[in-house]
C-alpha cells in the first residue's frame, strides 16, 4: 500500500466563500471517492494557505495576506477566532510595490517558534522568503528577521516555505516555478541560509505541465510524504480556472527527507513526472490546495486541511 496515512479525516479551511471543515472521510464519501470536508465555524472564509499548529490545547491557524492572519480555536472545526496579524507592521523585506505576504509555515525548533513566509505578488519571480520568531505564537510577540537569504534562481521562485526538522537537521522546502519544488538545509538556529545549494524534490517536465507549489512534508511511520498543490490556485468567479487546470493536492513519498520521492505507481517525482492525486475538485469543493497535515489528538490520525472555493456558497 502506498498510503500509509489513513486519510480518513479531512479538515478544510476554505478560500473566500466557504468553510473550514473536519470530517470522517469514510463516513462521508458521497460517491466521488474523496472525503467531503466538514464546515468549520467562526472565521473560516477568506482563508488561504492555512498552516495549523497546536500549543497547550489551543490550535493556531496562520494564513496568507493581512500581514499573516492569526486565528485560534479549541477544536480544529472551530469556532476560529481572529487574533491579529503576525507581522503587524508588515515585513522588512521589500521585493516590489503592492507585494503581499503569503504562505506562512510555523514550526517549533527548541523553545522558539519560527514563522517562514514569502513576499511576492502574482506572476512575479523576484520573490523572497523571510522568517519571524516568537516564544508564544500570539500577535504582538513576533520579531521579524527579514530575508532568510536564499539565492534566487531561474529554476524556482522563492515562495511557499515549509520547515521540517528531521534528525538534527532543519530542512526548508520551498518553491514553484519554474522547475517545481526545491529543498535546502538551514543551520541551527534556522534563521539564515548556509550555502547548501538547493536540490529539486519534485518536478513535472511535461509540456504545459501545471505549476507545482505549496509543498508540505509530513513524516509518518518512517516515510516522508511530500504533499504539494498543482495547478491554478487563485482565480475567482466568473474566471475560475477551467476544470482540469485548477488547483489540486498531490503527493510523492520517500524514505528520506531529501528524496528521491516516488508516486504510487513508482515513478520518480523529479525524473519521471511522478505524482499521485490525493484530493481534487469534488462535490462543492473546487480547486483544493494550500494544504497541511496535523495529527488529530483525539484519534491519533493525520488530518489533511486545505483551502478551496465553494461552488455553491455565496462567494464574495
Ligand atoms: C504532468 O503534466 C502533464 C501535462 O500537463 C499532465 O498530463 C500530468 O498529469 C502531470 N503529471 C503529474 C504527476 O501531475
Amino acid at each position: 500500500m502506498f498510503f500509509q496515512i489513513p486519510l480518513v479525516t479531512a479538515l478544510a479551511a476554505s478560500s473566500l466563500a466557504s468553510a473550514s471543515t473536519l470530517r470522517r472521510a469514510r463516513q462521508h464519501d458521497h460517491g466521488h471517492g474523496t472525503p467531503d470536508p466538514e464546515f468549520c465555524s467562526g472565521g473560516c472564509t477568506d482563508v488561504h494557505d492555512p498552516n495549523i499548529i497546536r500549543k497547550d490545547g489551543l490550535y493556531y491557524r496562520f494564513t496568507s495576506f493581512h500581514n499573516i492572519a492569526i486565528a485560534t480555536a479549541e477544536s480544529l472545526s472551530g469556532p476560529w477566532e481572529y487574533q491579529g496579524a503576525l507581522l503587524e507592521d508588515g515585513t522588512m523585506i521589500q521585493v516590489t510595490e503592492d507585494q503581499n505576504i503569503w504562505g506562512p509555515n510555523v514550526q517549533k525548533v527548541g523553545d522558539t517558534f519560527y514563522a517562514y513566509y514569502s513576499v511576492s505578488k502574482m506572476g512575479f519571480q523576484g520573490s523572497d522568503i523571510g522568517v519571524a520568531t516568537s516564544s508564544t505564537l500570539d500577535p504582538g510577540s513576533w520579531t521579524d528577521h527579514g530575508s532568510v537569504g536564499l539565492p534566487m534562481s531561474s529554476f524556482y521562485n522563492l515562495i511557499d516555505p515549509s520547515l521540517l526538522q528531521s534528525g538534527d537537521t532543519n530542512y526548508l522546502t520551498f518553491g514553484s516555478y519554474w522547475h517545481g519544488i526545491y529543498q535546502t538545509t538551514l543551520p541551527d538556529p534556522p534563521l539564515m541560509y548556509d550555502n547548501e545549494e538547493p536540490w529539486n524534490l519534485a518536478y513535472n517536465s511535461s509540456v504545459n505541465a501545471a505549476v507545482w507549489e505549496a509543498a508540505f512534508i509530513f513524516q509518518w511511520e518512517g516515510w516522508f510524504f511530500l504533499f504539494y498543490s498543482a495547478g491554478e490556485c487563485c482565480r475567482q468567479p466568473p474566471d475560475l480556472a477551467a476544470p482540469g487546470d485548477e488547483y489540486r493536492i498531490q503527493v510523492c513519498r520517500s524514505s528520506s527527507t531529501t528524496g528521491p520521492y516516488y508516486d504510487r505507481s513508482g515513478r520518480d517525482c523529479v525524473t519521471e513526472n511522478g505524482g499521485t492525486l490525493v484530493i481534487g475538485s469534488h462535490g462543492d469543493v473546487y480547486a483544493p490546495g494550500g494544504q497541511g497535515i496535523i495529527v488529530d489528538e483525539e484519534s491519533g490520525w493525520p488530518l489533511i486541511y486545505y483551502h478551496y472555493r465553494s461552488l455553491t456558497r455565496d462567494c464574495s
